[in-house]
């Protein structure tokens, strides 16, 4: 027999192991014995898209044009979108044909941008924590790491002047975002400034992922890269529909920015899919175009959880910023834990499901992410769950407090 028979390609190996695999086991096994799990781990929405978007689907199912193979590029109408949304948010001009491009969702966008540009032995930048999509996508395409450690110190915030010269200088990529997921941080306007400079200088491909691009509170408004003054010549922008509309399931998301390297991705995928389901990008589009009505009630809903959540939490001894942005919270583990540890424990004793921090890179240890992708009542119930059974922030603290206390 052949030695390698079957064996998978080298490029699966320089994964580092997948840290919710124990997870989703004992998550079956909770489910089978009946209990009633409150997934708050991934960042998947809850409820429906919005209505219009999914008239707009049905509608077009009913066309036979709709049911071939779509455009590689995407259908003209989504890409016009696609610009109009960008104008009508940013005051940024994209030119549709050359400057925008439709994905199956950005996760694979991301991930196939990597192949798209990554030699073996390239070196990307990315940092730590990040959406594992980031670093797993260079993985794959063969990429030399170089990982920048986030600090709670410096709010979570890219620190370019740790950077070695040597390593700026050979870096073909680097892969950011803000508003930020796990951690949550928002990153100014003059950081944006600073970072496209940064890779203008070094001749660097700057992808930032702008996922949780309306996702923002208190009048917060996220920045896009495309803003700044240059960025295009050297970046692009993913972004998604999943998140503010409701359409994890659906698969679709944008890349916008550079028209060569748009036009490198388009090349790759050429040989990879067909593009998406030209009903969904009906239904994209029709989204796209919703009044800033629809965004402020889903900001409402995502501020309402975020509040409830951290007022809840304070009393369970965590005492939690206020994010600008995002659907999470980010919190540390009880002090000693390591975030596996915690997240296990929190399952087990309360049925409650969050992610372990290390499974966005090593510098997100000793923190666990909460989505907010439960109603309040939910998100109740998973205070009292976790009240219950004694999950605090520092139990230790606690223990010493109720001894003084008689
Ligand atoms: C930062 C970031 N980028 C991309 C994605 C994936 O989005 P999509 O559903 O468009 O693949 C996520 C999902 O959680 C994310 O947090």
């Amino acid at each position: 027999m052949k030695p390698n028979w079957i064996a998978p390609a080298q490029r699966l190996k320089a994964l580092p192991p997948y840290v919710f695999a124990r997870l989703d086991e004992l998550k079956a096994r909770a489910r089978e014995q009946g209990l009633d799990l409150i997934d708050l781990g991934m960042g998947n929405p809850d409820g429906l898209a919005p209505r219009p978007a999914i008239d707009a689907a049905i509608a077009a199912f009913e066309q036979p044009l709709h049911h071939g193979y779509p455009p590689f590029e995407g259908t003209s109408s989504f890409r016009e979108a696609i610009a109009t949304w960008y104008k009508r948010r940013y005051s940024v001009h994209l030119d549709p044909d050359s400057e925008a491009l439709p994905l199956l969702g950005s996760k694979e966008g991301l991930t196939h941008l990597a192949l798209a540009y990554v030699d073996p032995g390239d070196i990307v930048i990315v940092p730590s924590p990040s959406y594992p999509a980031h670093f797993r996508g260079p993985l794959i395409a063969g990429a030399t790491l170089h990982q920048l450690q986030l600090s709670a110190e410096n709010n979570w915030l890219i620190d370019l002047s740790v950077i070695p010269e040597d390593v700026a200088r050979q870096a073909k990529i680097f892969y950011f975002n803000y508003p930020n997921n796990p951690t949550t941080a928002t990153a100014p306007r003059e950081f944006f400034e600073e970072i496209v400079g940064f890779a203008r200088h070094y001749e660097i491909l700057l992808v930032h992922d702008l996922c949780y691009a309306e996702l923002a509170f208190d009048g917060y408004q996220p920045t896009s890269l495309l803003e700044i003054s240059g960025a295009k010549e050297i970046g692009v922008e993913f972004h998604t529909l999943s998140k503010t509309y409701n359409m994890a399931g659906w698969r679709v998301g944008f890349v916008v920015g550079n028209s060569r390297i748009i036009q490198g991705l388009r090349t790759l995928k050429t040989n990879l899919d067909y593009g998406i389901f030209a009903v969904i990008q009906k239904a994209a589009e029709t989204a796209l175009q919703l009044p800033d009505t629809y965004v402020q009630e889903v900001q409402e809903r995502y501020r309402s959880r975020r509040d409830f959540l951290i007022s809840g939490l304070a009393e369970l001894g965590w005492n939690v910023p206020k994010s600008k942005a995002t659907m999470y919270l980010w919190i540390p583990c009880p002090v000693g834990m390591q975030s596996t540890d915690f997240a296990l424990e929190v399952l087990q004793t309360t049925g409650v499901v969050v992610t372990p921090g290390n499974a966005f890179g090593e510098a997100g240890e000793g923190y666990v992410r909460i989505s907010l992708i439960a109603d309040r009542d939910r998100l109740g119930k998973s205070l009292n769950r976790w009240k219950n059974a004694g999950i605090r922030y520092q139990p230790e603290t606690a223990l010493v407090s109720a001894v003084g206390d008689r």
